[in-house]
C-alpha cells in the first residue's frame, strides 16, 4: 500500500496542502461503471449492507478517479431503517416511506438508534479501513433532511406537508427533531469508533427554510448534533444545498468545514462563514460540458478563493449519473495541478 494520503484531513483543519484535495458528492455510485455492473445483479439496499460489495462500491472512485477521500457507500435512509421505519429504494425515484408521519404518535412510534442496528456499516468501514490509502468519510442526514423524507413520504422538491408539520405540529416537531438528532448523534459515533475519519452532515434540503424559521425550528437541533461529536475528533463538515442566505447561521455550529453549493460565490461564502474551511462548490451540470468550458468554470473557481489553505474541492451537488468518468479524472488530475 501506498503512503497514506491526508490532505483531506489537513485541509479540513485548516492546515496547509502540497495540493488542493478533492472529493465528489455521490462519487461512490451512479456515474461509474463497475457500480453499474453490480446493480444489474444487486438492488441499491442490498449493495449498502452487504459489507464486502459496498467496501468494493467506496473504492471504486478513490481507485479509478484518484480522489483525495473515501465516502462510505451507504445512504441517509439506512438510519430510519435501523429506527424501525419501512424504507423502499425506487430506481429513478429514491426512498419512499410505507408509512409517512404524520402526528406525535408516528414520532413516538420511533425506535431509539442502536448501534447493533448497523453492524454492517461498521464491517463495511473496517474492511475500508485495511484498504484505502485515504481517508474514508462517514455520513448522515441532518434532521430536516430526514425529517423531510419521513413526513413527506417519497422524493418532493417543494417540502409543503413538512412545512405545515412544522408549523402546525410544532410540539410534534421539535419531538420528531429530537428523536432524530438522537439518533444521528449514535449513528455517526458508531461510524467513528468503526474506523470514519471525517464526517458530513447532509442537510440537503433545508435550503428551502426562511433563515428565521430555519433558527427557530432546526439550528439548535443541529447544534446539538455538532456539540455532542466534537469530542471524537475528526473534522466535522456541515453541508447544505440552497444555504446563502443562511450561510452564518449554518456556520454557528461547532465544526470544521461548511460545503457549499454553487448559487453562491466562494469570496462572499468565506466572508460569511469566517475562519473555518470551505468544501464546494462546482455546478456538477458543467461536467456535462466540453473540457474548455469545465477548465473556465474551475479557474472562476480559484479565482474567488481567498485561499487555497483550508479548502477542499468538491461539487456543489451530487455526481449527477449522466456524468463521463473519463471527465471526473481528468478533473482531479486539474485540481491537483494548480
Ligand atoms: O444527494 C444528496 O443530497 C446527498 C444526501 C442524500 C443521500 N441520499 C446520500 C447518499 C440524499 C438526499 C439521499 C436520498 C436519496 N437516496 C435519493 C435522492 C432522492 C431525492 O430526493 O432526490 C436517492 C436516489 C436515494 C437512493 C440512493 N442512494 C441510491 C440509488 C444510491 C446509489 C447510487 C447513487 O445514486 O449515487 C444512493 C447512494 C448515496 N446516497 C450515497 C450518499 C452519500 C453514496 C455514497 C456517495 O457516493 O456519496
Amino acid at each position: 500500500m501506498s503512503t497514506f494520503n491526508d490532505t483531506f484531513l489537513r485541509a479540513a483543519r485548516g492546515e496547509p496542502t502540497e495540493h488542493v484535495p478533492v472529493w465528489f458528492m455521490r462519487q461512490a455510485g451512479r456515474s461509474l461503471p463497475g457500480y453499474r455492473e453490480l446493480r444489474k445483479k444487486y438492488d441499491m439496499l442490498t449493495l449498502a449492507q452487504t459489507p464486502e460489495l459496498a467496501a468494493q462500491v467506496s473504492l471504486e472512485p478513490v481507485e479509478r478517479l484518484g480522489v483525495d477521500a473515501a465516502i462510505l457507500f451507504a445512504d441517509i435512509m439506512l438510519l430510519p431503517i435501523a429506527m424501525g421505519v419501512g424504507v423502499r429504494i425506487i430506481d429513478a425515484v429514491g426512498p419512499i416511506i410505507d408509512a409517512p408521519v404524520t402526528n406525535a404518535r408516528d414520532v413516538a412510534k420511533l425506535r431509539p438508534f442502536e448501534p447493533a442496528n448497523i453492524e454492517y456499516l461498521q464491517q463495511t468501514i473496517k474492511l475500508l479501513r485495511k484498504d484505502l490509502n485515504v481517508p474514508l468519510i462517514g455520513f448522515s442526514a441532518a434532521p430536516f433532511t430526514l425529517a423531510s423524507y419521513l413526513i413527506e413520504g417519497e422524493p418532493t422538491r417543494k417540502w409543503l406537508k413538512t412545512k405545515r408539520f412544522m408549523f402546525e405540529q410544532t410540539e410534534a416537531w421539535n419531538q420528531l427533531m429530537e428523536t432524530l438528532s438522537d439518533a444521528i448523534i449514535g449513528y455517526l459515533r458508531t461510524q467513528v469508533n468503526a474506523g470514519a475519519q471525517a464526517l458530513q452532515l447532509f442537510d440537503s434540503w433545508v435550503g428551502c427554510l426562511a433563515p428565521a424559521d430555519y433558527r427557530d425550528y432546526v439550528l439548535p437541533h443541529v447544534q446539538r448534533i455538532f456539540a455532542a461529536l466534537a469530542d471524537t475528533g475528526v473534522p466535522r463538515i456541515h453541508f447544505g444545498t440552497d444555504t446563502a442566505g443562511l450561510l452564518t447561521d449554518f456556520a454557528s455550529v461547532d465544526c470544521e468545514v461548511i460545503g457549499l453549493d454553487w448559487r453562491v460565490d466562494l469570496d462572499r461564502a468565506k466572508q460569511l462563514i469566517g475562519p473555518k474551511a470551505i468544501q464546494g462548490n462546482l455546478d456538477p451540470a458543467i461536467l456535462l460540458s466540453d473540457q474548455a468550458t469545465i477548465h473556465a468554470h474551475v479557474d472562476q473557481i480559484f479565482k474567488a478563493l481567498p485561499s487555497r489553505t483550508g479548502y477542499i474541492f468538491n461539487f456543489g451537488h451530487g455526481v449527477l449519473p449522466e456524468t463521463d468518468d473519463a471527465k471526473l479524472k481528468q478533473l482531479v488530475e486539474y485540481i491537483h495541478a494548480q
